[in-house]
């Protein structure tokens, strides 16, 4: 069964991608947009990204790969069962997991920048929100992550509401010496 890995992140002007174990912004449109591309996949994240949750996110399996086996964050939400968490050890026992998954799957590859780093070869397409605005941060998106990738589609965002924080939304299509298994 074919897999398709996206990885999806927003980012400022430098590159900033958090603040505080959390995101240097505060712009519910586009977790609204996370929200739609990301339903019913597994989402695939760090354990300080997990920690950085307040709920589990609905409609989605959460893959945290984390160090510990008691990795904190919302596991205590009432909605939070063995269907919607797994925590893994390593990245080679996610990578083994993936290659059982029988049926037609979306896999998301949802930060921070250690998780980005560390599956950037699995990602055949990867999908940022680039706004036009700097923030104060403390943890930055690892662009050489992108280099080399095709840009597939590039465009505008129509906030709404949000006139302040212009963006584009891009998407980056796997480079053409790719090795990934899926
Ligand atoms: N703007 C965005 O699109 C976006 C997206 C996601 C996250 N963020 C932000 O990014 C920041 C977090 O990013 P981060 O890079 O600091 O952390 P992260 O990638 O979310 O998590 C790092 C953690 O992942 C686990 N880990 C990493 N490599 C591992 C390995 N090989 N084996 C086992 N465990 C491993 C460890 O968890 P344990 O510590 O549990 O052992 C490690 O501390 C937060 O501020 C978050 O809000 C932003």
């Amino acid at each position: 069964m074919a897999i398709e890995i996206q990885a999806i992140s927003a980012i400022g002007l430098r590159g900033e991608l958090g603040y505080r174990g959390g995101l240097p912004w505060k712009h519910p449109e586009d977790l609204k947009m996370f929200k739609v591309l990301t339903e019913g996949g597994i989402i695939i994240m760090g354990g300080r990204t997990w920690r950085s949750l307040t709920k589990i996110l609905p409609n989605r399996i959460h893959w945290v790969l984390s160090a510990h086996q008691e990795a904190g964050g919302p596991s205590s939400d009432p909605h939070c069962d063995s269907a919607s968490l797994c925590f893994f050890q390593s990245k080679e026992q996610i990578i083994s997991n993936l290659l059982n998954i029988k049926k037609q799957t979306n896999v998301f590859i949802i930060g921070g920048s250690t998780i980005y780093k560390l599956f950037e070869q699995e990602c055949s397409k990867w999908i940022v929100t680039h706004f036009e605005s700097a923030f104060e941060a403390d943890c930055f998106f690892p662009m050489e992550v992108l280099r080399d990738r095709p840009i597939l589609s590039q465009s505008p965002c129509e906030w709404g509401s949000l006139k302040n924080y212009r963006a584009q939304i891009i998407h980056y299509g796997a480079r053409h010496d790719s090795r990934s298994k899926f």
